[in-house]
């Protein structure tokens, strides 16, 4: 085991993690520790742009896009978080061109703007064009450049170290803080401990709970699951987004941006079905309204193709020129994996697991909280693995690239100032032994169950189940299934037993990480008693605000001490739910037309 000592430790090299990095490295000593090589994290799949209100193409002003932002989250936004990102949003995109970012422009060379879904123009009048975009390649471009400025700037990375414990220790004022990470290390299987001051969780999603997902291999929520596990509750689980445009049986993302860009939606009729759903903004209705209404076409039998199970994306009334400029890489996606022409041919798509918008609890700060009110000293989150909440029950489009760039920022500074003036906190005694006893629990293991096997019934019935509709009865279903999974996990068994680069291994780790967030996801959603944003309830269709305008809080059973590895330690026994009131600062509940 070997051991390293920085003051700021972040984990994560994605948007959030390379942004506050940027911020803390040039105040105190920083270590960014990723599980992926930095520009192979899933920023670098978001396509369509990152929103901010410069109003370089028509009239516009952050406050009408914090309104959208309200509205689109079905009024489960914390208002204070979104005014911050909203009015912070103009200058976040201004530092990312001062790094370089290749924007497009428009003909008198400012930043060019595009429309995307739930933005408006004077709260809801029309569609407004605010998002800033390169091509359809804004995160990969987000990515480069922030990398580009770390490597510039001399940011120590870790490269393909796998987080798998936070480890935390009282103070000398009594009160428990953060005092480190352990890590795993691909290339050599040796395990590392990192003490720290400060540590910021900036580890992205966790798409793959679903089985139909934009979301990379690796998206597996490790990082909620390891706050989780020490204690630390998730909020707003039960809120996932579905992305309207998935290329139908595949998933993989087709940006919103091409609707932005003119493309409609239709059903096998040829029917511009988003009129009747949405007759304002249409197409470009919030994604949970959009997918909603996709599934409802299909359900209700208009779906396309020999099966009638997805809806068609039209671009081809728009010029091949202006396709080429603005959507070169999505349509290149339609012809490689669908063997579509999107000049002449519409394209499959269906709704596909996109987003998070629940996560690891914090406040505008940056700062984990532990409860609805207190902050766990030294511990930060930003990004998706973050709930700020920002994002309330449903995400507009274009906000998670914004959300990244203004709360990585933040969390950087926060972080790298609070290590400034703490003192260090002793790490806890034998502070591997949880993680080892994990790894060496699974290589030991002689026979059991693949896990790939587990993996895909966990991801088929949250597919079936827990996706754009769900019902009481569909939920249990689910949750019988997980329970059978969780007791089942404690024999997977890998074939690999070395220590180098052993994915077989780690696949087993991460396994373990969306077992236990999919029994949280749906056990927030059961309880959750209406339909809000992307959580649908078919059996309660009405949203309540009187009973349910509020945050949900899951907490698990604290951990059974050592033995981390042994079965009975691993999953919560309970996952016990509270609430949370939402902040409302100027905008009341309001029903949501678009
Ligand atoms: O559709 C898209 O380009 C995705 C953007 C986002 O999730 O913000």
């Amino acid at each position: 085991m070997q051991t390293h000592k920085y003051d700021v430790v972040i984990v994560g090299a994605g948007g959030a993690g390379m942004r506050a990095a940027l911020e803390s490295s040039t105040r105190t000593r920083t270590a960014v520790l990723t599980k992926l090589y930095p520009t192979r994290s899933h920023t670098g799949a978001a396509q369509g742009g990152m929103c901010a209100a410069l109003a370089n193409v028509e009239e516009d002003n952050w406050e009408w896009h914090t309104f959208d932002t309200v509205k689109g989250g079905d009024y489960l936004v914390d208002q204070d978080a979104a005014e911050i990102m909203c009015r912070e949003a103009i200058d976040a995109v201004i530092d990312l061109e001062k790094m370089g970012l290749p924007f497009n422009r428009t003909p008198e060379g400012k930043i060019d703007q595009r429309r995307f879904g739930g933005h408006t123009r004077n709260h809801g009048e029309a569609a407004v064009r605010r998002s800033c975009f390169a091509a359809d390649r804004t995160g990969h471009m987000i990515l480069q450049t922030l990398y580009q400025n770390c490597v510039k700037q001399g940011v120590e990375f870790f490269n393909e170290f796998y987080v798998l414990d936070l480890l935390m220790n009282t103070g000398a004022d009594g009160v428990e803080r953060a005092a480190g990470v352990v890590a795993y290390e691909l290339a050599t299987g040796e395990i590392h401990v990192f003490q720290a001051k400060s540590v910021v969780f900036a580890t992205g999603g966790t798409g793959k709970v679903f089985k139909t997902t934009s979301n990379a291999h690796t998206l597996t929520g490790d990082g909620m699951g390891v706050a989780f596990r020490r204690g630390i509750p998730l909020e707003d689980m039960e809120f996932f987004q579905f992305h309207p445009t998935g290329l139908a049986g595949l998933g993989i993302l087709l940006s919103e941006a091409a609707r932005g860009e003119g493309g409609i939606l239709r059903n096998a009729d040829g029917e511009r079905f988003m009129e009747r759903y949405a007759p304002t903004i249409k197409d470009l209705a919030p994604r949970d309204i959009v997918a909603r209404s996709m599934a409802n076409e299909v359900r209700e039998g208009r779906g396309a193709g020999p099966n009638k199970d997805y809806v068609l994306l039209d671009l081809t009334h728009l010029e091949p020129a202006h396709i080429d400029a603005k959507l070169p890489d999505i349509t290149e996606f339609a012809r490689t994996y669908l063997g579509v022409e999107p000049y002449t041919e519409p394209v499959p798509v269906y709704p596909t697991a996109h987003y998070a918008m629940g996560g690891v609890p914090t406040n505008v700060e940056t700062e984990v909280l532990r409860n609805n009110t207190d902050v766990v000293p030294g511990l930060y989150a930003a990004g998706e693995v973050a709930c700020v909440s920002v994002h309330g029950s449903n995400r507009l489009g274009t906000n998670s690239l914004l959300d990244i760039n203004v709360f990585g920022r933040r969390a950087g500074i926060a972080a790298a100032e609070y290590a400034a003036n703490a003192a260090w906190v002793e790490l806890p005694a034998n502070p591997a032994s949880l993680v080892d006893g994990m790894v060496e629990g699974i290589r030991g293991r002689e026979s059991g169950e693949r896990v790939a096997d587990l993996r895909r019934e966990l991801q088929e019935t949250m597919d079936r189940n827990v996706q754009v509709f769900r019902t009481e009865a569909s939920m249990k279903e689910a949750l019988g299934v997980i329970d059978e999974l969780k007791e089942r996990y404690a024999n997977v068994v890998v074939q690999d037993k070395g220590r180098r680069y052993n994915t077989d291994l780690l696949e087993a780790v991460e396994l373990g990480f969306l077992i236990e967030l999919a029994e949280v996801i749906t056990l927030g959603a059961l309880a959750r008693k209406e339909s809000r944003g992307g959580h649908f309830r078919e059996d309660y269709e009405a949203r309540d605000d009187v009973n349910f305008m509020r945050h949900t809080m899951a907490y698990r059973a604290p951990l059974a001490g050592e033995g981390f590895g042994a079965e009975s330690a691993l999953f919560a026994d309970e996952v016990r739910l509270d609430y949370k009131p939402v902040t409302v600062t100027r905008y009341q509940p309001m029903e949501r037309k678009y």
